[in-house]
């Protein structure tokens, strides 16, 4: 079974809690999204390889350590979680970067695919998946379906609110994907919004509601 890592680190509760409030505004939601995935990022990225290298300071040659062998892909499900990206790349600028098309039917709850598009070589690559929000868990399936149809095996999956219903159906469904994540919350409401959450993601993140 995968792991549910929750990051209990009190910067990153802390931005959490603005970003649930409903009087945040978009730009300030966007930039703690950003923030909140670029300290995920680093915590999850522990346990990368580290080679030993030859270089020279000014002064002499020495041993350095340096990230070996690991090519990442960052991969966004449409829309929201394209506010997640520069937040991995800000740390990974060398990543590259995929895309899954993909919106959730208000009354079925059941995704809709239209556009995938993932960097050539995706089985050789570290592929980070990310969303804001995990609810019922069919978006993050069915978007790690279709990286593994097209050769993606080492494949982590980022978001930043969770409900356990979602984290259920992805561990049931990718039992070899962990799973990333800011909170777990309390679960779905009768329309598939987590509780507490945030409210609909890609709606606060781009302003169109
Ligand atoms: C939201 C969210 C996830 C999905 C989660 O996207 O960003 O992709 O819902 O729900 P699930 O776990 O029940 O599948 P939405 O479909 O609203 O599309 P958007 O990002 O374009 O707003
Ligand atoms: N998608 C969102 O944006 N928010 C939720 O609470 C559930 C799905």
């Amino acid at each position: 079974m995968s792991q549910l890592i929750v990051f209990d680190h009190p910067l990153i509760q802390h931005k959490v809690s603005i970003l649930r409030k409903k009087d945040t505004a978009s730009n300030k939601f966007r930039a703690l999204v950003e923030e909140i995935t670029m300290l995920m990022c680093y915590e999850s990225m522990r346990d990368l390889p580290l080679e030993t290298v030859e270089i020279e300071t000014p002064l002499q040659k020495t041993e350095a350590k340096a990230i070996s062998g690991i090519k990442l892909a960052v991969i966004p499900i449409l829309r929201a979680g394209l506010g997640m990206v520069n937040g991995v790349l800000n740390l990974v600028p060398s990543a590259r970067v995929g895309h899954i098309g993909m919106y959730r039917d208000e009354q079925t709850l059941e995704p809709h695919p239209y556009y995938c598009k993932l960097p050539s070589n995706i089985g050789e690559r570290l592929a980070i998946v990310v969303d804001p929000m995990l609810a019922t868990g069919g978006s993050a399936v069915d978007a790690i379906d279709q990286i593994k149809a097209l050769g993606g095996k080492k494949i982590k999956f980022m978001c930043l609110v969770a409900a356990p219903e979602g984290v259920k159906r992805l561990q049931e469904a990718h039992p070899d994907v962990d799973i990333y994540c800011a909170s777990l919350d309390k679960g779905l409401n009768e329309n598939g919004y987590i509780l507490p959450g945030l409210g609909d993601a890609g709606d606060r993140i781009f302003g169109t509601k």
